[in-house]
């Protein structure tokens, strides 16, 4: 084991909606992999046994993309449990006795903004901090304020060189490949900047609800649950320029030049909506003016960037679930070819979920006489599903001390600088029909047309 490598996995938060989805998910692939083999310790306050996190995780395990029965057992000696009240100092003194010889814990806080003070300094008081790591999950704050409050905390007891803040979209395959496809191929940059990009359009859109998670949704909203981290990540990625170097410093340096590039929002770039029956959501407020949809207009003043729009558009019970990424393309110089709907090419599309996609959007001539065209799409890239989940890739490099696809103090602040105006003048909200792309007035924000992702052709045999 290298000297970074955590030497245990404590968990708070475990018997939390994300551990069943996603994180126990997560730990069996990477024990199948052969990749974890350090204690899983689990702290909640669920007055569990052992064997009943056991059944909880086997549960999960079967409700969350399937058991496999060897590297469950595998898992299943890994565990550990400790109940216990988060505040109560005991539970950091269990915690202690059970970390026993571990000298590099790596501490997973899966756990309600409310409980994160405590838990810091729970961890802070029990001296339990030297070489270890720790992973915060989102939401990471509600505004630039309470971001800046949780920075501070989480400094009290460790150093920024071992905080680890999580956002799943960066451990997507599809999202790393932005960065790979962008700074591998010579042909793009000449392309990548005002002279050329029209302008650039997210759309993340989800065909389901809030999923029993109304309490959640409703203290969140959607700028706050996918736009300032998800969201905004992928534009840092897409606008950025060349890091200096691999490192991860060079990397994260030139993602916060671009961040603290983005013009915080202004009111009237955007629009919020809520689809029909939110307010009867169980955990939602009858009255809840809380947006499930945002179409929004950001801009990113550099010399690169000044001028071109970017559209964001993400939201609840929309038509299709897919995340899509479109960079258009100035139309070329003259018209010679008379042709109006020579738009709608010149194009890159990046779709990052469900598919991985790369495609550029052209035009060729169809056959016969005439100079008429007609559009063609040049698939680079497609791939039906990703080798490994986000929190695999995820938690695997946070035990190996790898924060290059973490995000800085410094990048999540920049990121709330460009939210909170919103977050205070919140606007009115128009509500929108369950299963349509959002309230009428999203077309305002992007006059030249949202593009609707469909769902993507299998490609041919
Ligand atoms: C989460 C949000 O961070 O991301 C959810 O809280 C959202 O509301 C989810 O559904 C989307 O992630 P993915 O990976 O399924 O696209």
């Amino acid at each position: 084991m290298s000297q970074l490598t955590s030497d245990a996995f404590v968990f708070f938060g475990a018997t939390g909606d994300l551990a069943r989805k996603k994180i126990f998910p997560a730990l069996q692939a990477m024990v199948k992999r052969g990749e974890l083999d350090i204690p899983v310790i689990c702290v909640a306050r669920a007055e569990w046994s052992l064997d009943q996190l056991r059944t909880c995780v086997r549960e999960s395990l079967v409700q969350n993309g399937g058991i496999d029965e060897i590297a469950f057992a595998r898992l299943s000696e890994l565990l550990r449990y400790i109940d216990g009240d988060y505040r109560n100092p005991a539970t950091y003194e269990g915690l202690k006795r059970v970390l026993g010889e571990a000298q590099r814990p790596l501490y997973y806080l899966a756990i309600p903004p409310s409980m994160f003070a405590a838990v810091v300094e729970g961890l802070g008081s029990s001296k339990g901090i030297v070489g270890a790591r720790v992973i915060v999950e989102k939401p990471y704050g509600r505004d630039l304020a309470s971001a800046l409050a949780l920075n501070q905390t989480l400094h009290s007891v460790f150093d920024e060189s071992a905080v680890f803040r999580i956002d799943h979209y960066l451990g997507k395959e599809a999202v790393q490949n932005l960065l790979y496809f962008r700074f591998a191929n010579a042909f793009l940059d000449p392309l990548w900047n005002r002279d050329y990009v029209e302008n650039i359009q997210i759309t993340m859109a989800e065909n389901f609800g809030v999923q029993g998670r109304g309490a959640f949704y409703d203290e969140v909203g959607t700028l706050r649950d996918v736009v300032q981290n998800h969201l905004l990540q992928v534009i840092a990625l897409l606008a950025m320029d060349a890091p200096l170097g691999r490192d991860a410093d060079s990397m994260r340096a030139e993602k916060l030049r671009l961040f603290r590039a983005m013009r915080p929002l202004d009111p009237v770039d955007v629009v919020r909506g809520q689809f029909q029956g939110y307010r009867e959501e169980v955990g939602v407020a009858a009255g809840s003016e809380v947006e499930t949809f945002v179409a929004l207009r950001l801009h990113i003043d550099t010399w690169r960037w000044s001028g071109v729009p970017f559209y964001i558009r993400a939201g609840k019970f929309l038509p299709i679930t897919a995340t899509e990424v479109v960079v258009h393309l100035k139309c070329p110089p003259l018209d010679i070819f008379d042709e109006t709907s020579a738009a709608t090419s010149n194009y890159f599309r990046f779709r990052l979920s469900p598919e991985v996609v790369i495609s550029a959007g052209v035009r060729v001539k169809e056959p016969g006489d005439g100079m008429r065209g007609q559009p063609v799409e040049l698939v680079a890239w497609r791939q039906s599903h990703a080798d490994k989940a986000p929190y695999e890739r995820l938690l695997y490099d946070a035990i190996h001390g790898d924060p290059s696809l973490f995000t800085g103090d410094a990048s999540v602040e920049a990121a709330w600088r460009v939210i909170d105006p919103v977050l205070t003048h919140v606007g009115s909200i128009s509500r929108y029909a369950r299963g349509s792309w959002g309230p009428a007035d999203a077309a305002s924000i992007f006059p030249g047309g949202w593009h609707n992702p469909v769902a993507e052709e299998a490609p041919p045999c």
